[in-house]
């Protein structure tokens, strides 16, 4: 029986893949390569460190560590800039009311994401209170596609993985949902989230039972 959900955050409700593209093309642009925003969508679920290498292999530049701390430190600093300035209107269209749904069947849920700044970003659009349990990337060890981040949102929530529906936008989100062995329902398009037990588009007009009957 599926009592709870766990919702990744950049992508799924909210849209900051525009802020970290263009932190990242900043920086890129600092050894004179140009960041496609094909190669963006490749960045979607990736830790800081590990886009950043993606980044440099694509870029073919080597950095000692040092200096990879220090240019993931500079992108974040940009990126804060431009988060500061986000607001409610920037929570992706259905997604309110989707939550409001959950609340009204006292359906329990919590936020899965690889992000550091999950925080800042949760206040700054009028979230903080909203998750009964937050895993942002200051609490997990292992980077999706590992389970670590669902798991212990899981473990939060005192449920099992069977028991969840993981609600993810990037293909290392899903499979890390189906790897932990939660349901995986993926936002977006289904040519790029495949694997998922389902895709949708986004959250409007969707109910929690609407979820569960399509995955049943
Ligand atoms: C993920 C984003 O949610 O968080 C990635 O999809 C990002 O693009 C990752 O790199 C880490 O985010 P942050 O805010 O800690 O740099
Ligand atoms: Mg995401």
């Amino acid at each position: 029986m599926i009592k709870a959900c766990i919702f990744d955050l950049d992508g799924v409700i909210v849209d900051t893949a525009k802020y970290h593209f263009i932190a990242w093309k900043r920086l890129a642009a600092e050894f004179g390569y140009e960041l496609t925003e094909a190669q963006n969508e490749k960045l979607k679920g990736v830790s800081r460190m590990g886009s950043l290498e993606l980044l440099l292999e694509w870029a073919g530049v080597k950095k000692t560590e040092e200096e990879k701390f220090e240019m993931t430190e500079r992108k974040n600093i940009w990126y804060r800039a431009l988060i500061k300035e986000m607001d409610s209107s920037e929570i992706l269209e259905g997604v309110m009311p989707f939550l409001e749904n959950l609340k009204e069947n006292k359906i329990s849920f919590a936020l899965g994401s690889a992000s550091k700044n999950s925080n800042t970003i949760l206040e700054q659009v009028g979230l903080s209170d909203c998750f009964e349990a937050v895993v942002d990337g200051n609490k997990t060890t292992r980077s999706k596609p590992d389970p670590q981040t669902f798991e212990l949102g899981a473990e939060a929530l005192h449920l099992k993985s069977e028991e969840c529906i993981v609600f993810e936008d990037s293909q290392k989100g899903i499979e890390a949902a189906l790897r932990g062995g939660f349901y995986a329902v993926g936002i977006g398009e289904e040519e790029v989230l495949s694997k998922a037990h389902l895709v949708i588009p986004n959250f409007i007009g969707l109910t929690f039972e609407n979820i569960v009957e399509k995955l049943s």
